[in-house]
């Protein structure tokens, strides 16, 4: 199958048609871009899951173009979620709330409840009106890779696997929305992303985080499978300090490493190869996986600073932290 990149009205108009006709597209959100089908079509969210080589046991989230439309896949949610979805949707914010019958298992890998999203990209939105249903999507990488923010990176993973991907740009956030379960009696977030815990505290009066650690029984069900994994190595380190100690070891050791640093420290790794990722916690997840995307072609350890752990900055060492397996130097 060819893979066509392409973008604009006609490219929107196009991937509606193959979606209405059964079929798979990638499509760009303001976190990461999303492989896309109809929701309520079966077949179509199997090709997702073969496209992806994604275990059958990892649920989708399912994207809207409105937050009216929650109604169109849930069978509702507690009233004093209102302000939340005010405050957030459209945004990357995923909310785990009962399913309705008519959303098709392998959706919610026969789960009772459904993820659902509004993206704020506008081609992710126009996109989704365009098809006139929900669009269930994972990120649109193959499974364990790193997510994609560019439509590059989805044609590096899904060339000849998939007919269309919908170009937007970058994606502005760069990690992935975060999800939080509104079905019991106090909320949780199964997965830190964009929207921190604090943000959801400030409109809720609470909220139960997760501790970002790659747990086997954890209740969103993706937790437990080695995500956002680099083909090379990859190390945390503690300070700048065990950054070039482990540098100047795999380079002895006929190593090829790369730090990835804060832009304030670009200056402490003077003869040391660095990726500089950005300065202000917007930037840094903004540029988090595109630098990871490089680092992992033309090196074989990635050496990446702990980055701190308020804010979306524990969002992202959420990701770092398992694309180096925990490991922290
Ligand atoms: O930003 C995002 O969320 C991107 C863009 C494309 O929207 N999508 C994304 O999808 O990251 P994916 O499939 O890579 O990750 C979805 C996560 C998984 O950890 C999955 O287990 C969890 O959401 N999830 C989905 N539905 C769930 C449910 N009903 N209950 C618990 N967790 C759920
Ligand atoms: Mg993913």
């Amino acid at each position: 199958m060819e893979t066509l990149i392409d973008s604009g009205r006609a490219a929107i108009e196009r991937g509606a048609r193959i979606i209405q006709s059964g079929g798979i597209v990638a499509f760009p959100t303001e976190t990461v871009y999303g492989l896309g089908a109809c929701a309520y079509d079966a077949e179509a969210i199997s090709a997702v899951f073969a496209a992806k080589g994604r275990p059958m046991d990892n649920p989708l989230i399912v994207h809207l173009a409105d937050s009216k439309d929650i109604s169109d896949v849930s069978a509702g949610y507690d009233s004093r979620y209102e302000p939340l979805i005010e405050k957030f949707m459209p945004g990357p914010l995923t909310l785990v709330v009962k399913k309705r019958g008519d959303v098709p298992d392998c959706v919610t890998a026969g789960l009772d409840t459904v993820g659902v999203r509004v993206p704020s990209h506008a081609v992710a939105r126009e996109f989704i009106s365009a098809c006139g249903v929900p669009i269930a999507a994972p990120s649109a990488n193959l499974s364990t890779k790193i997510s994609p923010t560019t439509a590059y990176h989805v044609f590096e993973d899904m060339n000849g696997r998939i007919p269309l991907i919908i170009d937007g740009g970058d994606c502005d956030v760069g990690i992935e929305s975060t999800v939080l379960d509104i079905t019991g009696d106090v909320p949780v977030i199964l997965r830190p992303g964009a929207v921190t815990a604090e943000q959801i505290a400030s409109v809720l009066g609470q909220v139960k985080t997760h501790d970002g650690k790659v747990i086997a029984a954890a209740p969103a069900p993706g937790m437990k499978y080695k995500h956002y994994a680099p083909s090379c190595d990859c190390v945390v380190a503690s300070s700048p300090d065990s950054a070039m100690q482990e540098y100047g070891r795999r380079a002895a050791a006929g190593g090829n490493p790369v730090i990835l640093c804060i832009r304030e420290h670009m200056g402490i790794y003077a003869g040391f190869d660095v990726v500089d990722l950005g300065s202000g916690e917007d930037e840094i997840c903004r540029n988090i996986y595109a630098a990871m995307h490089g680092a992992e072609k033309r090196y074989d350890c990635i050496i990446c600073e702990d980055l701190g752990h308020s804010g979306v900055l524990a969002s992202v060492m959420n990701r770092v932290n398992k694309s180096a397996g925990g490991k922290i130097i």
